[in-house]
């Protein structure tokens, strides 16, 4: 009896339990089903398995239950895309207690019923489109812990309730909608959980409310970018030990006694010693910087007042922010000199003084600020030279400095700071040359600013290295000579200003080449000739100023000059063409074309014939196979077996005969090093290549090139006269080329005859054929190109750099130590960047292309009869 009634009752209890669990579930999935029909785009499918039959509801994605009871607990759905809206009917899921449909695309209110899911701890709606107001019902939520309705477009004001009642309240960010009203906190309620307090960037009003005092656990407090007023918060902030970040920029808070101190602010946060960044900036802040500054807790690593009205000098007292990694001052009406002793801060990355009224030199201490990599101290009035010291900085990434009266030279050893990304010292009083240190500092990914100074002498060729920089500007100078045209190497080149200076000559053909060239402006310098063709068919170019220089000739207004006018032309009285207000070109086109044609036409057809011929006889004196024989008079092909003795010429004597490499004795710079020219003592006029001895690669390409040079000798392959070998110095001496590159003749000004053209090709071509079939290394140039061609003073052409050719086969006896560097057969396909450029361009010449077909029909006929 007693047992059946146990029973009994115990399949009531059962029953009762469990219904009331399935009505959970069901009532649940009701809602989730109702939920459901307000989303009305799903992307990413994933509602998939809430449409699915048989799929249980607490297997459905984003849903999760209670393990035990099969209540519905949590739905994440974040990030999911959804569109649509937010169905009232999640309230009936009673048991919820975490929800969460952030990052989703659902517009309109946050229904008001969600205040009565009671158990809820954590909300987020953020980054969505909710608009309308933060229901007053959420101040009902007694468990919520966690509200997040960050990055939405709510507005109106912030419920009072929503505090005041929800008590466990710790983490809440309303940030980035457009609440307005002030912060609803008053002295009725206690706010002792609340740890984050994030309310940046709405329409908020009025001053940070005293009641915020007794919120001891405060960690984060973030009132950025509102519109509160009042004096800083100084009789609140002490009260919060475990403040971490402070943040409030973008205010009208003012500083204490009528916003003339602020010394009473910092003073009350000298006891956070958790406080790591204390942000107060663009509050028009007045008063001078305090010297209590310096007594803000050591953990402080990031400090910026920037966008103030604080005034009087720096205290040298702040170098007691011993841990500080970001120091911002910029935009205030700071004066005196910078403190020496901020250099104690050692670990300061990010130093932004700018826009200030800071007077004096600029502190050599600076340099032993070793992580520094941001340094702005533009829109000053600092005076002197920039320190040597700078040279230390290893790590500087960002160097600012313009806008100042700086004077002096450019220290060369800002070349040192080989992680420069940006270098701009515009708008200074500096002299003297650009060093070739700095022109070469191939880091800088930004740009490179020298505009608005005094600056005189060439433009370094070694600013063709800089292959990442975005703009160069050099505007406003007293530079002169040519623009050299290794600015082509300049690969990502957007913007390139030359204007304003005394540069002559031509304008390189190889600008036009610059594929993301943007904005050209060469206007006021002294240039000459014609405007090159490519600048018309670059497709990016779309500012150009050739304004007052000595352009002539003719300019069509198609291409990328189609969208210009008179005002890009103006000044160059030599200029004609279509555009409105320049003068008319006379047609005298096709005449010059059949004064070009005639003399070809005479002189070149015999010209191929006799060259053919000559090559005919080259070609049957080489199938004497192998009977090359070594005093053979053409050619004279000597075979270089025995090592050839070298003049032993010191590091000293190369030292003497290039002025001690001085920039003015540098010939032109390539991949592997720099080119001197140098007179030895007994007279002998010498080129020398010094290589760069950092990579490892550079040595291993010494050590070829010497080997190769060592054993080849050929009337058209230049000659070693000696070779320097030292650790930390490799140069190799070859006899100066009185006439120079033959890129250098294939610039308009310098045009070879014929005549000339077809001997330089014939000339490549033996040079060539003896380094591929008879040389005792078999050799592939691969990096024949116009500028490794170089011609002596009856114009014999010389090919020069082996620097990185490759071995086609190891002779046997070859097998020195080094022929494991020989045989690596990784650059099959090699050549450098180059080649493509000057190749086009010659293409484009008629003579040039007559001089590459000879060179094809050359080799051509040579590979048929000989493979
Ligand atoms: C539910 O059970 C799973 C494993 O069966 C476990 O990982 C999970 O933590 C449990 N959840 C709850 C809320 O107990
Ligand atoms: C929520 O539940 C109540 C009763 O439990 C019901 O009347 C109401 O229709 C439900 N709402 C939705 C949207 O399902
Ligand atoms: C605050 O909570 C009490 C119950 O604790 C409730 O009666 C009151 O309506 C709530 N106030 C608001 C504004 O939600
Ligand atoms: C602010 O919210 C908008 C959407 O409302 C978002 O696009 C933007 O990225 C947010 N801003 C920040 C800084 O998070
Ligand atoms: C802080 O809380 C105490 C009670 O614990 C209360 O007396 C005092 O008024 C509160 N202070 C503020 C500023 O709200
Ligand atoms: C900081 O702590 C010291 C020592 O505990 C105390 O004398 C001083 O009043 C405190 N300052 C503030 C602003 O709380
Ligand atoms: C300074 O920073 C270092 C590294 O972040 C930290 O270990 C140290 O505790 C900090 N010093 C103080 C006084 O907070
Ligand atoms: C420099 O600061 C002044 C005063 O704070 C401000 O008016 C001006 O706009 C600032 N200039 C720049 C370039 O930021
Ligand atoms: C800095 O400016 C203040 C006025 O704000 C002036 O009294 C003081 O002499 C100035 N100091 C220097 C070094 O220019
Ligand atoms: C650079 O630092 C080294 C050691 O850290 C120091 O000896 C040298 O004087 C510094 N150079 C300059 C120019 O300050
Ligand atoms: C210097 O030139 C760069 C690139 O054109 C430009 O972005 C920068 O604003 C210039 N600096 C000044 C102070 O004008």
């Amino acid at each position: 009896m007693s047992l059946f009634r146990l029973t009994v009752f115990l399949f009531l209890f059962l029953d009762t339990v469990l219904g009331k669990q399935k009505a959970a579930v069901v009532n649940g999935k009701t809602s989730l089903i109702s939920f459901m029909s307000c989303i009305i785009s799903d992307p990413q499918n994933a509602l998939e398995s809430w449409n699915t039959p048989g799929v249980h509801v607490c297997d459905w994605s984003g849903v999760r239950c209670n393990n035990a009871s099969d209540m519905i607990i949590e739905l994440d759905l974040s990030g999911r895309s959804l569109g649509g809206t937010i169905s009232p009917a999640l309230a009936n899921i009673s048991s919820l207690q975490i929800l969460d449909l952030s990052g989703n695309f659902l517009v309109g209110h946050i229904p008001k019923e969600l205040g009565y899911l009671v158990h809820l701890g954590e909300l987020s709606l953020s980054g969505n489109f909710l608009e309308g107001h933060i229901p007053s019902e959420f101040g009902l939520l007694h468990n919520l812990y966690y509200l997040d309705l960050r990055n939405n477009h709510l507005e109106g004001e912030i419920p009072p309730s929503l505090f005041c009642n929800g008590t466990s309240l710790s983490y809440v960010d309303l940030s980035n909608n457009s609440l307005a009203g002030q912060i609803p906190l008053n002295n009725e309620c206690i706010y002792k959980e609340l740890r984050y307090l994030l309310l940046w960037s709405n329409k908020l009003i009025g001053q940070v409310p005293l009641a915020l005092s007794n919120s001891t656990k405060l960690k984060w407090l973030d009132l950025g970018l509102n519109t509160l007023s009042g004096e800083l918060p100084s009789k609140i902030v002490h009260n919060w030990p475990r403040l971490q970040f402070l943040y409030l920029s973008h205010n009208n808070f003012a500083s204490h006694d009528g916003n003339t101190n602020l010394q009473p602010f910092f003073a009350s946060l000298v006891n956070l010693s958790c406080l790591q960044e204390l942000e107060v900036a663009g509050n028009y802040l007045g008063g001078k910087l305090p010297h209590n500054v310096g007594d803000l807790p050591s953990s402080l690593k990031e400090l910026h007042l920037e966008k103030n009205l604080i005034s009087g000098s720096i205290p040298p007292f702040i170098a007691n922010l011993f841990n500080l990694t970001f120091l911002k001052l910029s935009d205030n009406l700071l004066n005196g000199s910078i403190p020496p002793s901020l250099s104690h801060m050692n670990r300061l990355e990010r130093l932004y003084l700018s826009n200030n009224s800071l007077s004096g030199e600029i502190p050599s201490t600076v340099g032993a600020i070793q992580h520094l990599g941001l340094l702005d101290l533009s829109g000053n009035k600092l005076s002197g030279p920039i320190p040597d010291s700078f040279a230390n900085l290893s790590q500087l990434r960002r160097l600012l400095l313009y806008d100042n009266q700086i004077s002096g030279t450019i220290p060369p050893s800002l070349g040192k700071c080989v992680n420069l990304e940006i270098l701009d010292l515009s708008h200074n009083k500096l002299s003297g040359l650009i060093p070739a240190e700095v022109a070469a500092l191939n880091s800088l990914k930004l740009y490179l600013n020298l505009s608005n100074n005094n600056l005189h002498g060439y433009l370094p060729l070694e600013l063709g290295k800089m292959d990442m920089v975005l703009a160069i500007d050099v505007s406003r100078n007293n530079l002169s000579g040519s623009i050299p045209p290794q600015l082509g190497s300049c690969t990502a080149l957007e913007y390139l200003n030359l204007s304003g200076n005394s540069f002559e000559g031509h304008l390189p053909y190889s600008l036009g080449q610059l594929v993301y060239i943007r904005a050209l402006d060469v206007s006021s310098n002294q240039l000459s000739g014609e405007i090159p063709e490519s600048l018309k068919l670059s497709s990016a170019l779309k500012e150009l100023n050739f304004s007052f220089n000595k352009f002539s000739g003719n300019v069509s207004n198609n291409g990328a000059f189609s969208n210009l006018a008179i005002d890009s032309f103006l000044g160059n009285s030599g200029l004609c063409g279509p555009f409105k207000g320049m003068q008319r070109c006379h047609k005298k086109r096709s005449y010059r074309l059949v004064f070009l044609l005639i003399p070809v036409l005479l002189f070149g057809t015999p010209l191929i014939c006799m060259f053919l011929r000559y090559s005919m006889v080259t070609m049957s004196k080489v199938t004497r196979r192998f009977s090359i024989v070594s005093s053979g008079n053409f050619g004279h092909v000597e075979e270089g077996t025995e090592e050839l003795k070298y003049p032993r010429i010191s590091y000293s004597q190369l030292r003497e005969a290039t002025g001690g490499f001085s920039s003015s004795s540098l010939l032109g710079s390539g991949r592997f090093g720099q080119v001197y020219k140098g007179v030895l003592q007994d007279n002998t006029r010498v080129a020398v290549k010094v290589l760069d001895t950092k990579a490892g690669e550079i040595s291993s390409s010494f050590r070829r090139e010497c080997q190769i040079l060592k054993k080849i000798r050929h009337r058209n392959l230049i000659r070693i006269v000696t070779i320097c070998c030292r650790p930390e110095f490799n140069a190799l001496v070859f006899p100066l080329m009185p006439n120079g590159s033959l890129e250098r003749h294939l610039y308009p000004s310098q045009r070879l005859n014929v005549v000339e053209l077809v001997r330089i090709c014939s000339d490549v071509a033996e040079g060539m054929s003896y380094l591929h079939h008879y040389s005792p290394l078999k050799v592939v140039h691969c990096d024949l190109k116009p500028s490794n061609i170089l011609l002596d003073e009856d114009m014999t052409a010389l090919v020069t750099d082996f620097g990185i050719s490759r071995l086609l086969h190891s002779d046997e006896n070859t097998s020195t130590s080094n022929s494991a560097s020989f045989s690596s057969t990784h650059g099959l396909l090699c050549g450098s960047v180059g080649y493509i450029a000057p190749g086009m361009y010659v293409l484009r010449e008629l003579r040039s292309t007559l001089f590459y077909t000879m060179v094809f029909i050359y080799f051509g006929l040579w590979n048929t009869f000989f493979n």
